[in-house]
């Protein structure tokens, strides 16, 4: 490729419409709204930077960009040969989402460049007026490639830096590569050492953003970590018996989005689309297979210790048990069931097993279930746990899935309990292939995902709208077998992990003490602690809020069904429609409070959510419809219920409103508040 002179260079940087102000070799870019703006060049020794602008001060500081691979330079010595801009703003749709009708508004700016090794570089910035996405387009030339027989070049580091200009406060979990369920931390961001993305902050003066990536596509996960004192890309290594290798990629590759989320409220972040625009447009060509649901299952009972997955006398997933919650389903307007331990293998011990997903438990007789949910009309979930052994997994994957769907099956939940996937890392690219590879099989054969023990959500859920769901943070499992999830993690959740795509996060426990299991000689310990010495760490209306708040296409309401029988504030989770049109963040500070109204047909569904601080949120009802009367009922904290002494307290009101009331919000120390507007 011919190389431009800088004079050159600048006269097409000035010529280019969105390209701005050369000064210093500089390119900028700004926004639509020209409140974000991006600048770009390349160092004198040819290394690529960036920085970015929010409102004329300084967000990110000059910041190095780069990979770095085995014996080829991928990293300086460029010279910039072409700019290139230009601008989108198409409205789009999505089969099912938070909002199935998005904006993609973006102006875009191509830099190409090459060095002496004549590796071409393309660094693509996008600025949306909610933030920025940057990605390299590599093109390393014939015979100038490395290792192996692939003809593939060995990618051992990433150099992007993240120099936020401002000190500030972060949210994040560590940076560990075989787990994300992993506690939040609240440090200034001068403090932190590694993260895993989302990694959301607040700067000092009052800006918030949220690092993370769109579009993760054959390339292991970016993690943060401080280096000489700023936070730099960290890509999950191969695994632990491999830790120089990162990625194994083509001649020419491109990397996922490096994303930064930008708000001047907490709530921004939230109500951001940037992810999934970063994303392609769907590869299906019918998704009205695609459908979200809600659901309910056994699997409360086993992590109590109540039930087990295996094969002794406690054993969950039993023919005449699943009928009992098949016909709960049915009577509830609920969707879907699933039965974990349906299937051979499982062992008394949890880890100790030897799983074949074609052969159903003794005392489980699937075809009879399947036939009694058809009848019904309740779909069935099915379940693979494949304890992290992916090799072993795909081998028989196509045989599995064709099992279920051969069965009229549509939905299946993945787990990969476990440390390391055949010894590699969950979030290396071998987990990230392997993670791809059961979506795209099962979108083969109309099946929707829900994957425990996952890779990060980074969008692909528009490519791959079978993916729906997955856990990837702390669950509510841990509620039955450890300390717990602290009340704060509600708060801190729609800002970090909810920013990269829904959560089976299974909320809905309303025997929040576990007094109904008191004294059970069932209940034994199967997972460290003994439930017994658990709780749940809200208020009963808390765990309604969260089934609003903590967005998921597939909504479990997780206790036992026992536990909603006769009782009166299930009526929300009968009413609550998981297929949502709109949604929107209406308020809400990390860490301290959120709450979320969504729109699904006619109705509203407004969840809020409190740390340990009560507090009361004065909320207009401005989303409704205007010259519409709705009936709100409303599920809330009694007076003087507080999480830690009182946490079933609570009410249901009924009151008549339109868009021009406002509601008083009280929520409880770790309370919540869960409202269903009906249309009158
Ligand atoms: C961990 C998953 O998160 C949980 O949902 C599942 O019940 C167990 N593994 C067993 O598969
Ligand atoms: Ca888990």
């Amino acid at each position: 490729m011919k190389r431009l002179s800088a004079q050159a260079f600048t006269i097409l940087a000035i010529l280019s419409s969105c390209a701005q102000k050369p000064a210093d070799n500089a390119i900028s870019v700004c926004s639509p709204d020209r409140r974000i703006c991006v600048e770009t060049g390349v160092t004198e020794a040819g290394q690529p930077w960036y920085s970015v602008n929010v409102d004329g001060k300084a967000f990110i500081d000059k910041s190095l960009l780069g990979l770095e691979a085995d014996s080829l330079n991928l990293k300086d010595g460029f010279q910039i040969t072409k700019v290139q801009t230009a601008h989108t703003d198409k409205k789009w749709t999505q089969p099912w989402g938070e909002n199935k009708t998005l904006r993609n508004r973006n102006r875009e700016l191509a830099v190409s460049m090459e060095n002496s090794q004549d590796v071409a570089l393309l660094l693509r910035f996008r600025v949306f007026d909610d933030g920025i996405g940057l990605r390299y387009e590599y093109q390393i030339p014939d015979g100038a490639v490395q290792s192996d027989s692939l003809g593939s070049a060995l990618i051992i580091d990433e150099l992007t830096q993240f120099a936020i200009a401002d000190d500030g406060t972060s949210w994040s979990i560590p940076a560990n590569f075989d787990s994300y369920e992993q506690e939040y931390r609240t440090m200034p961001l001068s403090e932190l050492q590694d993260a895993n993305t989302p990694m959301t902050f607040k700067t000092s003066g009052g800006v918030y953003g949220s690092i993370h990536e769109a579009a993760l596509v054959d390339f292991p996960e970016m993690t943060l970590k401080a280096q000489d004192g700023t936070l730099t890309a960290a890509l999950c290594p191969d695994g632990p018996g491999n830790l120089r290798q990162k990625a194994i990629v083509p001649a020419t590759f491109q990397t996922p989005w490096r994303t930064i989320q930008i708000g001047r409220k907490a709530i921004d972040l939230i109500n951001s689309s940037l992810i999934l625009n970063l994303n392609e447009p769907c590869r299906l060509r019918r998704t009205s297979w695609i459908k979200p649901c809600k659901y309910v299952g056994v699997w409360w009972g086993m992590h109590l210790g109540l039930y087990s997955w295996g094969k002794d006398n406690r054993h969950g997933a039993t023919t005449k048990r699943a009928m009992e919650y098949i016909d709960f389903a049915a009577d509830n307007n609920i969707d879907a069931v699933l039965f974990e331990g349906w299937n051979d293998g499982w062992t008394v011990a949890y880890a100790d097993h030897d799983f074949d997903f074609t052969r159903p438990a003794k005392d489980f007789d699937l075809d009879k279930v399947l036939k009694y949910a058809k009848q019904k009309g309740v779909d069935y979930i099915i379940h693979h746990e494949t304890a992290g052994e992916v090799a072993w997994y795909e081998a028989q994957l196509e045989k599995d899935l064709d099992y279920a769907r051969e069965r009229g099956i549509h939905a299946l939940k993945t787990g990969y309990a476990g440390w390391l996937l055949d010894g590699h890392y969950h979030h290396s690219q071998y987990g990230v292939r392997h993670y791809a590879k059961v979506v795209e099989e099962c979108a083969r054969r109309e099946i929707m995902v829900d994957a425990h023990e996952p890779i990060k959500e980074t969008g692909l859920r528009r490519t791959w709208p079978n993916f729906m769901t997955r856990e990837g943070a702390r669950g509510m499992e841990w509620n039955a077998w450890s300390k717990g999830n602290q009340p704060s993690h509600h708060e801190i959740l729609p800002f970090t992990r909810l920013l990269s795509g829904p959560m089976d996060y299974t909320p809905g426990i309303f025997d929040i003490l576990y007094k109904n299991i008191e004294g059970n000689p069932d209940v034994q310990v199967w997972n460290n602690v003994h439930s017994s010495e658990c709780r749940v760490n809200t208020t009963l209306a808390k765990q309604i809020a969260l089934w609003v708040v903590l967005y998921s296409p597939m909504q479990m309401a997780a206790d036992l069904i026992e536990n909603y029988k006769d009782h009166p504030a299930f009526q929300f989770f009968r009413d609550f429609n998981p297929d949502c049109d709109w949604s929107e963040a209406l308020a809400g500070e990390i860490g301290e409070y959120v709450s979320i109204v969504r729109r699904a047909g006619g109705n509203y569904y407004l969840g809020a959510v409190t740390n340990e601080q009560s507090r009361t949120l004065i909320q207009p009802l401005t989303f409704l419809k205007k010259g519409k009367r709705y009936q709100a009922d409303i599920y809330a904290d009694a007076d003087g219920c507080d999480w830690q002494t009182s946490p079933t307290d609570f009410n249901i009101e009924h009151v008549t409103v339109t868009s021009a009331d406002v509601l008083t919000i009280k929520l409880a120390p770790g309370g919540g508040q869960a409202i269903v507007f009906k249309e009158l």
